[in-house]
């Protein structure tokens, strides 16, 4: 199925945009990872994941309806040429809501998370994008209708168009509109995600192809939905408890069983550096003189830290660099 037919119950292809919008997206950090698809197109998931949003760190993405045959793009104040990946996919997106040649837009992005910090914007963008094409257009969809939008630009950008904590049920259904991000009611004040930038440069396998190669040729990715499944549930009652030891260990153990998958496709899927297996060793050490921290990982070499307000004295003494984000404030 394609993503124009899925959406053909909301958007009309006669839709013009009516007004300029800024809207705004959180980044998320996955507690228990999305990797793999069970439909590429729509970018159905294999297993369901949970993140939580970043606050005010993420994208903010301005459209301004322009008299011109093409998209002007900006990103974070360098305009991008048509032809470059990113544009390209900010344009196909787009093209699900306007008929083609019909109009097109000045699209400004603009990150707030430090992009030294390695962070991937792609799951704010394209939340912000839906957010502001809904607007743009006057589609008044709701924010599960919102998520299923986010989620055709990318996988993990349906959590992102939420606070907090997010659940993405990963849905049965063929046309994925059961498959979006619900808002977990939970919050955590004092929980916090510090940042570790080993190497901020561009990852030579992105996500996309890089959890597909991973799902052709790993078997020991078979093992994964069900790893997956046991860490969302276990992930969901700590929350519910507030026990931290047990968040931050299945976060942890989630993240590099996923490593472990990717490590194992062929040719191999090493997204560490040497200084990345450094920093996890740091991490095990300091646990072990009674720290309480934990960290998980994405498809690239940064870390994020998990702890609580109580140890960040003593963490930022040991990460002096470190970005600190509390997602709910202060404890
Ligand atoms: O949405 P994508 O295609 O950028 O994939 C995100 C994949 C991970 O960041 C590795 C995991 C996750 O759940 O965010």
């Amino acid at each position: 199925m394609d993503k124009s037919a899925v959406l053909a119950d909301w958007i009309s292809p006669s839709n013009t945009p009516v007004t300029s919008t800024e809207q705004f997206a959180p980044s998320n950090i996955a507690l228990c990872k999305y990797w793999g698809k069970r439909d590429k197109q729509l970018n159905l998931p294999m297993n369901a994941s949970l993140s939580v949003s970043l606050g005010h760190l993420g994208t903010h993405t301005r459209l301004v309806p322009i008299d011109y045959p093409t998209d002007e793009i900006w990103l974070n104040s360098d305009r991008l040429l048509p032809s470059s990946p990113f544009c390209q996919r900010v344009s196909a997106f787009l093209d699900l809501f306007r008929q083609p040649g019909r109009c097109s837009f000045r699209v400004t992005t603009r990150n707030s998370i430090p992009t030294a910090a390695g962070l991937a914007s792609s799951a704010s963008g394209f939340a912000a994008l839906a957010k502001a094409a809904n607007e743009s257009f006057a589609l008044d969809l709701n924010t599960e209708q919102l998520s299923v939008l986010a989620r055709l630009g990318s996988g993990s950008a349906c959590r992102s168009v939420f606070k907090g904590f997010v659940e993405w049920q990963m849905g049965q259904r063929d046309d994925g509109l059961d498959s979006h991000g619900v808002q977990l009611p939970v919050t955590w004040p004092g929980l916090c995600v510090g940042l570790i930038k080993v190497d901020a440069s561009e990852k030579s396998t992105d996500s996309r192809s890089g959890m597909q190669r991973t799902v052709d040729t790993a078997h020991l990715y078979q093992s994964w939905p069900v790893q997956a499944a046991h860490d969302l549930e276990k992930l969901k009652q700590a929350l519910a408890s507030k026990d931290f030891e047990r968040l931050g260990q299945t976060a942890e153990h989630n993240a590099l069983a996923m490593h472990a998958t990717m490590i194992a496709s062929w040719p191999p899927l090493v997204y560490w550096q040497p200084e990345s297996l450094a920093m996890m060793q740091r991490i095990w050490k300091l646990r072990k003189e009674g720290l309480s921290c934990y960290f998980t990982m994405d498809a690239g070499p940064n870390l994020k830290l998990l702890f609580l307000q109580t140890e960040l004295d003593a963490l930022m003494r040991y990460f002096p660099e470190m970005e600190v984000i509390q997602p709910f404030g202060h404890g």
